[in-house]
């Protein structure tokens, strides 16, 4: 995909991309995409994240098992939207875990979420902007625990998303949403 400097265009063709060329993905790469997500806002400030980088076949392997039953169970009674176009983690060049830190309640919720996804979103549009695609994932939460157990994540964290990272394996248009008059209202609910 070409790289995109104009920030509307950026927006509209940010796409979720899930097959990948064998083009490497350089670790400078890597560091601007999470120099961006750490721009990223954060509840009070606090900056509750940790972003593990995987490129380790074995490592790969193993979250893709789980991953793939997850996705199996998802889709067990439906299918997916473009199933043709994905690629299990194994053959993706670099997944990129979003971890998040949980409140000392324990509980992960919105606000939780909130903290973790806006610098998601700065990682992939930084992604897109250089000609990469990627995708935010969360299927893997189905086997979270054994997830965990793979990456080695420690009590009181959480892991939020898993994107995949890579040269897209062509081009793709930009992506499809209803106009805004069926989705804005205005000063009050109007249904
Ligand atoms: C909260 C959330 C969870 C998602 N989980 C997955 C996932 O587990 N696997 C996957 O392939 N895509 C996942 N996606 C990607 C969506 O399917 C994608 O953003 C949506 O279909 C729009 O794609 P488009 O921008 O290319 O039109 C997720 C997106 C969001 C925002």
């Amino acid at each position: 995909m070409e790289p995109i400097s104009e920030v509307a265009e950026l927006f509209r063709h940010q796409r979720a991309v899930r097959a990948f060329s064998d083009r490497e993905v350089s670790d400078e790469i890597v560091e601007q995409v999470l120099t961006a997500a750490t721009h990223g806002p954060s509840g009070s400030n606090t900056q509750p994240w940790r972003w593990i980088v995987v490129r380790d076949a074995d490592v790969k392997a193993q979250v893709s098992e789980e991953y793939e039953a997850a996705f199996a169970a998802a889709y067990a009674d439906r299918a997916p939207a473009r199933a043709d176009d994905r690629q299990p983690f194994t053959e993706v060049p670099v997944l990129i875990v979003a971890c998040v830190q949980v409140p000392s309640t324990g509980r992960a919720g919105i606000q939780t979420g909130a903290s973790i996804y806006p610098a998601c979103q700065n990682l992939m549009l930084q992604a897109r902007a250089l000609g990469l695609g990627s995708v935010l994932t969360t299927l893997h939460r189905v086997k979270r625990a054994k997830i965990h157990e793979i990456l080695g994540i420690p009590e009181g964290w959480d892991t939020a998303a898993i994107i995949p990272l890579g040269w897209p394996d062509r081009s793709y248009g930009p992506n499809r949403r209803p106009p805004i008059s069926e989705v804005v209202m205005r000063d009050r609910c109007s249904e």
